[in-house]
């Protein structure tokens, strides 16, 4: 059975398996955390070209974030060191920035999490690196479609089934696999927090969606199978295939009618092409 609790000041730090539901103060809270991810990624529109390393990147993102007066929630969050995830190609999510420079055809997700004034705001992209084949332009376009059907179910009094089956059938009509193995969750105060939120399920399944509830929606389709595994890093996923994978990511919120983004791009940078010469 499913538990839901309205949040308070002294539990909301807390990770006891309930769902929280959030007040006004939370929502103003993510708006601010969320805008400011999403600025973030913005600025990394122009930057993310041919021979940029993902180093140089992280970099950009730990500045800004801490130039706001907040602090990049995966730096040293089980032992991870850097200030966004940087996942190219075949990679699936949870790439470690470093030194290797992104080439002409590249197709890289970067996942960036402020935290600001005690809230997360957690978002990804996907971003194109010089002329990109057309294959790997379709698994783009579909992911970021995937991302908002998903969006599309979350409403009071549906269940949280119907965002994954949502999902995983537009993906599966491309013959796209969706990775099982990472999902969304709740989020606030607490960077993963109940529930996950699997992107591939059945419809009618699942919690029922309340207003207040605070989740990412973050799905993760390969252009073969779904397949991935770990390499001895500990935290980069690949395609078990090698066939290249695509993710976005938007933080939002239920509302009385709906649900709100909290994590969307103030200049419409949500999903590319990003620039009128692209
Ligand atoms: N931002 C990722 C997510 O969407 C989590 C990254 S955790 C890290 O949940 F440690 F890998 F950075
Ligand atoms: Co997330
Ligand atoms: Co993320």
């Amino acid at each position: 059975m499913t538990e839901y609790q309205h949040v308070t000041e002294d539990m909301s730090v807390y990770r006891d398996g309930t769902i929280k539901l959030h007040g006004p103060e939370g929502y103003e809270g993510m708006r601010k955390a969320g805008r400011l991810a999403a600025e973030i990624l913005d600025e990394l529109t122009e930057r993310v070209v041919p021979g940029v390393t993902t180093a140089e990147l992280d970099r950009v993102v730990r500045e800004m974030t801490l130039d706001a007066g907040a602090v990049p929630a995966t730096m040293g969050y089980r032992g991870f060191a850097h200030s966004c995830c940087t996942s190219i190609n075949h990679v699936v999510c949870h790439g470690i920035p470093a030194d290797k420079r992104l080439k002409d055809g590249d197709i890289v997700n970067i996942d960036v999490t402020p935290l600001l004034d005690g809230w997360h705001g957690d978002t990804s992209r996907m971003f194109m690196v010089g002329d990109v084949p057309l294959k790997a332009k379709k698994l783009v376009e579909v992911t970021y479609e995937c991302l908002m059907i998903g969006i599309a179910e979350a409403r009071p009094g549906a269940r949280l089934g119907d965002i994954g089956a949502a999902i995983q059938q537009h993906a599966e009509r491309q013959r796209y696999g969706v990775v099982r193995e990472f999902c969304g969750h709740g989020l606030g105060r607490l960077f993963h927090d109940a529930p996950e939120v699997v992107h591939a399920a059945r419809a009618g399944t699942g919690p029922v969606l309340k207003p207040g509830m605070f989740m990412t929606i973050e799905p993760m389709i390969n252009l073969g199978r779904p397949h991935v595994k770990l390499l001895n890093d500990g935290w980069t996923a690949v395609t078990r295939d090698k066939s290249l994978s695509a993710q976005f990511e938007h933080s939002i919120g239920i509302t009385e009618d709906g649900c709100e983004i909290f994590t969307k791009s103030p200049k419409g940078l949500d999903k590319p092409p990003y620039g009128a010469a692209a």
